[in-house]
C-alpha cells in the first residue's frame, strides 16, 4: 500500500520535491536498519487555521539522543532541527492533521554494519494521517509470543529502524491472527509495550504502566500522560 505524503521533504541538506528525495540501493541504513526516526503530530486546527506540532522539543531530544544510543555524530541542533521542521511545515501548507517522520541515516554505501566515524545524514517527510490504529472502538491484543528486545541488544528506549524488526515481527503475528495490535513482554515475562505504543492500565483508581526498564520506547505521550496526572 502507498501512503501518499506531502509534496515537499527536507532532503541532503534542502527542501526538494518528495519524489526527488532518493537513495540508493545500497544505503547501509537500507541494508542494516542503521538509523533513527521520530514520529511527530501536527494537529491542524480549523478555527484558526494553523499546525499545532505536539511537543516538538520532547521529539527532537529523543531524537537527538537515539543519535547518541547509536554512538553517530549528527549535523544539526535541536535548533535547527525546529527550523527545518516549521519551514517544511509551511511549504506543505497542510490542511489536515499530519504525521511528521525524521529520519536520521547511516547515509554511505560501504559494505557492513559499521557505526565507526559515521555522521548521520538527515530527512523528513510529511503524510496526513488521523488515527493510527481504529482506538475510538477499542481493540482487540495479542500477547505476542515474540519477545521484545532487550536494552543491552537494541535500546527500546530509543527509536532505532533495526529494532523496528522485533515490532514489524510481532505486528505481523497479531494481524495475521485476526487482531489489531500486540501486546509485547520482555525477556522476565513483564508486559513491555504494544508494537508503536506505550501501555498503561488504570487499576483501583492507579495508572499503572512498564517502567522504562522494562524495555519500552520513552514515549512522549507516556511523559505527557504523567504531566496531566500531576497537574
Ligand atoms: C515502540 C513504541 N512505543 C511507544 C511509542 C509511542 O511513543 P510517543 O508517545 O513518543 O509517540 C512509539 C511511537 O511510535 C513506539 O514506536
Amino acid at each position: 500500500m502507498k501512503t501518499q505524503a506531502f509534496p515537499f521533504a527536507f532532503f541532503q541538506g534542502e527542501i526538494v520535491k518528495i519524489e526527488d528525495a532518493k537513495v540508493s540501493i545500497m544505503t547501509n541504513a537500507l541494508q542494516y536498519g542503521t538509523g533513527i526516526f521520530g514520529g511527530i503530530r501536527g494537529y491542524y486546527n480549523l478555527d484558526d487555521k494553523s499546525v499545532y506540532v505536539f511537543r516538538l522539543d520532547d521529539h527532537y531530544k529523543r531524537f537527538l539522543s537515539s543519535a547518541r544510543i547509536l554512538g553517530c555524530d549528527f549535523p544539526y541542533s535541536l535548533e535547527e532541527l525546529k527550523e527545518i521542521t516549521i519551514d517544511l511545515i509551511k511549504k506543505n501548507n497542510p490542511k489536515t492533521d499530519s504525521y511528521l517522520r525524521p529520519f536520521g541515516y547511516v547515509g554511505h554505501t560501504e559494505l557492513g554494519p559499521n557505526l565507526a566515524n559515521t555522521t548521520l545524514d538527515f530527512s523528513l517527510y510529511m503524510i496526513p494521517l488521523g488515527e493510527y490504529l481504529p482506538v475510538s472502538k477499542g481493540l482487540n491484543l495479542k500477547v505476542s509470543t515474540w519477545e521484545r528486545i532487550s536494552d543491552n541488544a537494541i535500546p527500546s528506549r530509543g527509536k532505532i529502524s533495526g529494532g523496528y524488526v522485533n515490532s514489524a515481527l510481532a505486528r505481523k503475528e497479531a494481524t495475521d491472527g485476526g487482531y489489531d495490535e500486540a501486546v509485547m513482554l520482555n525477556k522476565y515475562g513483564h508486559v513491555a509495550e504494544g508494537s508503536a505504543e506505550n501501555l498503561f492500565i488504570v487499576r483501583d483508581g492507579k495508572l499503572i504502566t512498564p517502567d522504562l526498564s522494562e524495555g519500552v520506547l520513552e514515549g512522549i505521550t507516556r511523559r505527557s500522560v504523567f504531566k496531566l496526572l500531576q497537574a
